[in-house]
């Protein structure tokens, strides 16, 4: 499936229920401006509701950048209040794709910096290429990061890990993100579209509501006490067992069969 009408963003599915969504503005290294962030909304709330989704990934197109940033060209003359605006309006999109109930991989081709590094911030994991490039250099332009940066890298890094990039602006390739825990995993630049598609078939293969209970319960834990996170855990654990896939992978597994998953 390929989404007509976006001009900066592809959407296809090359599986059924994997969604590939390419931020496509290749000349401007797919830098974040407001129509893009407004194409890349649209295909959120679309997911959002799609009950046959499994699984999202984001790229960026070309060899070069994942998104080089948000767009300084856009940016440079806002007034305070503009910016203000901007920065408003790309949180709540990335609070609305960090909240989409399936899986969302980052598979980060190159400069991932600024905005870019924010947007595969908000993806639940990262695997990098290994021209895999990211940072955080706004100070650099005399500005704060504006899209969550400030408070996504240091929930997913070490925090004085986090600070350091942060202030200094220092960019970090695919082999440290890795060591730094900010990507999962890095292959070959050549492979990252395969191993995306890979990672949200096995996704795919496992009962289709479990599979957003437990991100469900995973991203709601995060920022509670670990008896209410448990709590909710147990909650979500309860309501899996009004479903036929829970029959249906119990059954299965004592028949020494595959299951045969209905997403109910
Ligand atoms: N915004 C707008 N255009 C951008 C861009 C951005 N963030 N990043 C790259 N481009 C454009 C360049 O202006 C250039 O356009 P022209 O061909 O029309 O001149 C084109 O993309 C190719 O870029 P370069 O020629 O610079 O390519 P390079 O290989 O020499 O360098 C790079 C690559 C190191 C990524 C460099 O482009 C760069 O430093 N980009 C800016 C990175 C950055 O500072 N990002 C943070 C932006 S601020 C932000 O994101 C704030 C926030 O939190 C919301």
């Amino acid at each position: 499936m390929t989404t007509a009408g976006y001009q900066n963003l592809l959407h296809e599915e090359p599986e059924p229920g994997i969604h590939l969504l390419t931020m496509n503005r290749p000349k401007a290294l797919n830098a974040l401006n407001s129509a893009t962030l407004a194409e890349l909304a649209c295909a959120i709330t679309g997911l959002a509701a799609d009950a046959s989704a499994r699984a999202v990934l984001i790229t960026g197109a070309g060899a070069k950048a994942f998104v080089a940033g948000a767009d300084i060209g856009e940016m440079q003359t806002l007034t305070p209040e503009a910016a203000r605006t901007f920065s408003s309006k790309a949180t709540r999109l990335f609070l609305e794709l960090e909240a989409l109930p399936m899986p969302v991989l980052a598979l980060v081709n190159g400069y991932a910096l600024g905005g870019g590094c924010e947007l595969a911030l908000a993806c639940d994991w990262i695997v990098a290429a290994d021209n895999a490039v990211f940072g955080q250099p706004e100070v650099g332009l005399g500005i704060p990061p504006g899209f969550g940066g400030s408070q996504r890298l240091p929930r997913r890094i070490a925090p004085g890990k986090a600070l350091e990039l942060l202030v200094t602006g220092r960019q970090v390739k695919a082999d440290e993100a890795v060591a730094i825990g900010l990507a999962n995993e890095v292959v070959a630049a050549d492979a990252l579209r395969a191993r995306g598609i890979e990672l949200a078939l096995l996704i795919a293969s496992k009962g289709p509501v479990a599979v957003r209970l437990v991100k469900e319960a995973w991203r709601r834990g995060q920022s509670l006490d670990l008896a209410q996170a448990c709590a909710i855990e147990s909650d979500l654990f309860a309501l899996a067992f009004a479903t036929a896939d829970q029959s249906e992978g119990m059954r299965a597994f004592l028949e020494k069969r595959a299951p045969r998953f209905i997403g109910g």
